[in-house]
């Protein structure tokens, strides 16, 4: 079975619960146009009393309570100006959070918002495949996680391979690597959609956040790239001082894949069964990240610390994050002249 690899759980300051707000701010940002989508586009069934919402990739909270509480304010206020009637007398709202297995879901469940109008289930599981029932999901949110692919793309972690990557990630400077990264998007993106378009009922939304690169723009241009370049120097550096072997580092390769936009969009048109109401770059609060090399390495620990723990050992990754911050100026100028634009809002509404 190939590795999953969440973030990191608890409640503590190195948790990804107590480091996210970046994340948050993104939510926020969208609020308006998630109200604006579920008032204009999705059509309630007041037959039915029942209305479902899933958080696909919500990890420990408490990002996904403020993704569905949008939600549900939005469903609510549109059923009372159709129906003249309250939302909460008449719908019952049930909300399925969805993250791999070993995700810390009982910090998830400790901290459920003590008023929440909602009835939840944890409905573990790749969403690469079903998670829930046919027919059965009205809303579904996705928000900074369909860049984790669901496995390292084939050859790129073998040197007899012309895909060898000896980068940690798709830096978009080598076509078999890029080519392999795509493919294995490609297959990914296509399951996740199959999965969802058999959950949602006709008409349903699904609402996608998060980064995608801009058309003509390679990743290691971007912050996040760079970032990502900045952590694979930091590892060569571990490794030369002999914490991690050299070999093992250059076959190691971070699964994931922010997509360009025509790339995420043909495979959205391959699988047919979704129109695109809405694709379009949502400006974020903090813009691509504070510059502040503190929360840059905390960011970088809650979200790659435990894969890189869990191959190279806890010393390893804990020198790795002290390198990570303590040389992160040397690469602030660098990045404050990154290609911004890669936080989108994307909304598809099932056919
Ligand atoms: C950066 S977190 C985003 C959490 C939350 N949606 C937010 O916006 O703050 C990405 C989450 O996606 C989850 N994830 C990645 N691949 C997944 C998959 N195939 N199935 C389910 N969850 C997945 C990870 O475990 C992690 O919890």
């Amino acid at each position: 079975m190939a590795p999953t690899y969440t973030m990191a759980g608890g409640k503590g300051p190195n948790s990804y619960s107590q480091h996210s707000t970046y994340q948050r701010a993104l939510l926020e940002v969208a609020k308006e146009k998630i109200s604006e989508a579920i008032s204009t586009k999705l059509e309630i069934n007041s037959a039915s009393n029942r209305f479902n919402i899933a958080d696909f990739g919500c990890s420990t909270g408490p990002n996904t309570f403020l993704a569905v509480q949008n939600i549900i304010d939005a469903v609510g206020q549109k059923y009372r100006k159709e129906t003249q009637k309250n939302p909460d007398d008449n719908i019952e709202f049930q909300v399925l959070f969805n993250d791999h297995s070993n995700n810390d879901f009982n910090t998830l469940f400790q901290t459920l918002p003590p008023t929440k109008g909602y009835f939840v289930a944890g409905v573990p599981g790749s969403f690469f495949g079903r998670v829930l029932p046919r027919d059965s999901l009205h809303v579904g949110h996705c928000s900074y996680s369909l860049h984790w692919l669901s496995q390292i793309p084939k050859g790129i972690a073998d040197p007899n391979s012309p895909a060898w990557n000896k980068d940690i990630h798709c830096t978009g400077f080598s076509e078999e690597v890029a080519e392999a990264y795509l493919d294995q998007f490609k297959i990914d993106m296509g399951s996740f959609l199959k999965a969802r378009g058999e959950e949602l009922v006709s008409g349903g939304l699904l609402f996608l956040l998060g980064s995608c690169v801009p058309d003509g723009v390679k990743m290691s241009e971007t912050m996040k790239g760079m970032l990502l370049d900045h952590l694979g120097n930091c590892l060569n550096d571990v490794a030369k001082e002999g914490l991690i072997n050299q070999e093992e580092l250059d076959s190691f390769n971070f699964p994931i894949y922010p997509a360009h936009v025509a790339e995420f969009k043909s495979v959205i048109e391959d699988n047919g069964c979704f129109t695109i109401e809405a694709f379009e770059k949502i400006s974020h609060a903090n813009e691509e990240f504070p510059l502040d090399p503190e929360f840059l390495a905390t960011s970088n620990k809650v979200t790659f610390g435990g894969v890189i723990e869990s191959r190279f050992g806890k010393e390893a990754m804990e020198r790795t994050n002290e390198l990570y911050e303590k040389k992160c100026p040397e690469i602030l100028p660098e990045l404050a002249n990154a290609k911004s634009g890669m936080q989108f809002f994307i909304m598809l509404r099932r056919n």
